[in-house]
């Protein structure tokens, strides 16, 4: 199946990924899996605020979703992030010791760790690498819009003219 882009209200994600914010449980349910088992496994990529919501609203659906991996550059915060998940949705969780990943690599092995589906919701910085990575690797992919917004910057208003001061 080959991926197609869909913007979301929150988040912008390819595939399927909308349902991560409950929109498409139905076609989520449907067409993630070409075989086996009917479970939508997600990846959690980056464990903050967001995150953690975007994986609350991905598994509050009702499509047979479950969290399976996670991965944030910080123990502590993927910790917290998991406790929160767990309060909210505890039948949903399935993240062993062994699919808890850090560092600055461990969103490879997060995609690599047997799921259909990534929420990249780590800083924008890191997201074009690991767009890519979960890309090749097939996955259907829901991502976090950057926050703020940047306003666009064409070369004709670049540099900004100062203003003149008003006191000659
Ligand atoms: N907060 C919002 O309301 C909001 C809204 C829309 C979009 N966003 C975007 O969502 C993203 C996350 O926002 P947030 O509020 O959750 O921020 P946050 O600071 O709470 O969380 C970011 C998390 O990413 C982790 N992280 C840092 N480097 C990483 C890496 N290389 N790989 C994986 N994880 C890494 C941090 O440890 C942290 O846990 C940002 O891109 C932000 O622009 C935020």
């Amino acid at each position: 199946m080959s991926p197609k882009v869909n913007p979301s209200s929150q988040g912008t994600g390819n595939g399927t990924a909308a349902a991560a914010a409950g929109i498409t449980a139905v076609t989520l349910a449907r067409s993630v899996h070409a075989a086996g088992s009917d479970v939508v496994r997600i990846a959690l990529i980056g464990c903050g605020g967001r995150g953690t919501g975007a994986a609350i609203n991905a598994l509050s659906t009702k499509a047979p979703v479950r969290l399976v991996a996670m991965h944030d550059a910080f123990r502590d915060r993927l910790d917290s992030s998991l406790k929160a998940i767990q309060a909210r949705c505890p039948d949903r969780v399935d993240v062993p010791e062994e699919r808890k990943f850090t560092g600055l690599d461990g969103y490879l092995h997060a995609i690599d760790a047997g799921v259909d589906m990534v929420l990249l919701c780590g800083p924008p910085g890191f997201r074009p690498m690991q767009f890519e990575a979960a890309v090749k690797a097939g996955k259907h992919v829901f991502m976090e819009n950057r926050w703020p917004p940047m306003p666009p910057v064409s070369a004709a208003s670049w540099p900004p003219t100062p203003k003149p001061s008003a006191k000659a």
